[in-house]
């Protein structure tokens, strides 16, 4: 197989004779995998070692059965792609629950349920579910080995397409059970089974799952459970249940901050490098910001790369927020994505992916809508089925489900920043938050503060996405983009927000971007993409200093003049509708974060309720 980035773990590692010898030696990890195995009664133990020839390993056998296709290696060298059972294409919000001890730690936004009930019913699902299957030991670590925002879990899980896609999204395999030995103290113990157990001579299907499903995290103890999905944030458990939902309660603890953002760098043409962090919501454009490609009248400009989903950020010794991506890979969203709209992702997936749920082609390649102008005349859509341009036209049929993924490799990335990897982090000056709201919010403002802009984070709406299970197109409130994230009670993480900023000597500017404002035909007003650099050079110029603003009464607004227009043509007029601030629509917006506030109340923090009466008193 081609070579690979610096995510690779091992190289040569000699491969082993004996997949089931523990690669660790901690005696705490070696009686839990054996309780946990006397529990779900797999037929063997693999202990991942994550090398070069595991992994071969794994892809041919999943090829040999049916659960993945090797692509056409001369179009897609190292390329593999996976179809889904139709029932488990996203993740499932109302099948996941916190189960702290008490049900107000959790909060209204959360499910819960008595952690003592849930064992007892985690116990009998679990109960010899891995029967026939092979139990992998899956060592990960969420930011680069060693450094010490690092966090390390172990996942054991029945799927095989689990431990491909994770060895390409968290750092895994010897090197993790290195550091465990090392210290066991913060091993967040994951397990995961797709909920289909195997019996004597019963033939297996190529995506094995089950109708009931259960993504559960137990916040106290730092565990999580995931039973009967094998896809994305269900099922590669380092992702949303770890990097998000457990490190939010660890970060609360600890006073650092677990996010759903993407990170970059944007380099001005004197080569300063101003980082920022922004939150939006699942499919709301969070890969292509990162990936960001200043238009070509941006001269001198570049936008670098840290990460696509997942922020950590925590204050350095100076009192400055720092930031690292605890993932090493992407697991994009593939329809929309394109040469045109996001070359650098395009690059990032072209080798040494997995592709999930999109279409096949006859020349074993892989499509999907947006990709390119004109689709194939043929492929095999993400149900197998056979599809054309004639069929989607008559029944509306896609090709690729609108939340097909890519796993790519974050080395892969063009533009990844060379400080990707730092174990310190990379400095954030601003954060910003944004939604996709088809009226009421502006392309930008800024917030007039720190407290003002977490008010801004904590009433957030946005358009809910095929990301997640349910209806899609409904505005709802989805706090700092972490409404299905974050792991404890919404009024409290609002709370440690107020409360980070007090331990910094300089806290970054806040801003709300809405990329996705509708005009009376229903098209977007803005044309997005690259074009987005035009508010992110105001907003770094903002933050150096540099760039004017009018003060509006929801914040601070460039005037015309005061975004950088060459090479495209958008009139004065056009960006006014745009950033138009219409006061019947900000009535109802108002009631919208009092409805929120209501399930939250008696946990807000009193800078929210004042933000709340100074925007009305301005409105
Ligand atoms: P998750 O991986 O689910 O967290 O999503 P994400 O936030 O990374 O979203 P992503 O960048 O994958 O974008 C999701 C969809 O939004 C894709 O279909 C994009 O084509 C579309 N999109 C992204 N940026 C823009 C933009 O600036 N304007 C418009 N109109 N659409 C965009
Ligand atoms: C999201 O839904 O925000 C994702 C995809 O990034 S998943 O890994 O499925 O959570
Ligand atoms: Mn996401």
């Amino acid at each position: 197989m081609t070579k690979k980035g610096k995510t690779t773990p091992i190289k040569g590692w000699p491969e082993r004779r004996n997949p089931a010898a523990p690669l660790a030696t901690n005696k705490h990890l070696l009686k839990w995998v054996e309780k946990m195995a006397r529990l779900t009664k797999p037929a063997r133990i693999h202990w991942v070692s994550g090398s070069e020839e595991e992994n071969e390993a794994l892809l041919g056998q999943m090829t040999a059965s049916g659960t993945l296709t090797k692509l056409n290696e001369e179009l897609w060298p190292g390329c593999y792609y996976a179809r889904s059972d139709a029932s488990d294409v996203a993740r499932v919000e109302d099948r996941t629950f916190i189960c702290s001890l008490s049900k107000d730690s959790a909060g209204p936004t959360n499910n819960w349920e008595d952690p003592f009930q849930m064992r007892r019913k985690l116990k009998s699902l679990f109960s010899g579910c891995m029967t026939g299957r092979t139990m992998y030991v899956l060592a990960f670590s969420m930011g680069p080995v060693g450094s010490p925002m690092s966090r390390i879990g172990v996942e054991l899980t029945d799927s095989p397409y689990v431990v491909v896609n994770m060895r390409i999204m968290a750092r895994i395999g010897v090197h993790v059970f290195a550091e465990i030995d090392k210290d066991y103290q913060r091993v967040v113990p994951c397990m995961h089974s797709v909920g289909m157990p195997l019996a004597r001579g019963k033939k297996d299907v190529p995506w094995p799952c089950n109708q009931e499903k259960y993504i559960v995290h137990f916040p106290e103890t730092r565990e999580i459970w995931s039973y009967g999905s094998g896809y994305g944030g269900n099922a590669l458990l380092g992702k949303k249940c770890f990097a998000l939902r457990i490190a939010s309660n660890i970060a609360r603890d600890e006073g650092w901050m677990a996010e759903h953002m993407l990170i970059l760098g944007v380099e001005d043409p004197k080569g300063e490098k101003t980082y920022v962090a922004a939150a939006f919501p699942s499919a709301c454009g969070k890969t292509n910001f990162a990936m960001l490609i200043p238009p070509e009248s941006f001269k001198g400009w570049k936008v670098w790369t840290v990460g696509d989903d997942i922020a950590w950020i925590k204050p350095d010794a100076n009192g400055r927020l720092r930031a690292i991506n605890p993932e090493a890979g992407f697991f994009g969203v593939a329809p929309g994505t394109s040469i045109k709209t996001n070359p650098n992702a395009m690059k990032s997936l072209a080798k040494n992916s997995i592709f999930t749920n999109v279409a096949l082609t006859p020349e074993g390649g892989v499509w999907w809508e947006g990709m390119t102008d004109t689709p194939p005349e043929s492929c095999i859509d993400w149900q197998g089925r056979p599809w054309t341009p004639a069929i989607a036209k008559e029944t509306g049929a896609k090709a690729a489900h609108p939340n097909a993924r890519f796993t790519a490799p974050a080395s892969q990335c063009p533009t990844i920043d060379p400080a990707w990897e730092n174990p310190e982090g990379v400095p954030i000056s601003a954060i910003i938050f944004g939604g996709r709201r088809p009226t009421t919010m502006p392309l930008v403002f800024q917030a007039f503060n720190w407290s003002a802009g977490v008010y801004i984070g904590a009433t957030m709406g946005s358009e809910t996405t095929a990301a997640a299970a349910g209806a899609t197109g409904k505005v709802r409130r989805d706090p700092m983009a972490m409404l299905p994230f974050c792991g404890y009670h919404m009024g409290d993480y609002f709370r440690h927000w107020i409360k980070m900023q007090r331990n910094l000597t300089e806290s970054p500017r806040i801003f709300h971007v809405n990329w996705f404002r509708r005009g009376p035909d229903g098209g977007f007003l803005w044309p997005g993409y690259s074009e987005n650099m035009r508010v992110l050079k105001w907003i770094v110029d903002r933050v150096r200093g540099r760039a004017l603003a009018r003060e509006t009464p929801i914040g601070w607004v460039p005037h015309y003049e005061d975004l950088y227009w060459k090479g495209l043509k958008f009139s004065a007029a056009q960006f006014d509708e745009l950033q138009r601030f219409d006061r019947e629509d900000w009535r109802r917006e108002v009631i919208g974060h009092e409805e929120l506030f209501l399930d939250l109340h008696d946990h807000l923090p009193p800078e929210m309720i004042y933000e709340r009466e100074l925007l009305i008193c301005r409105l």
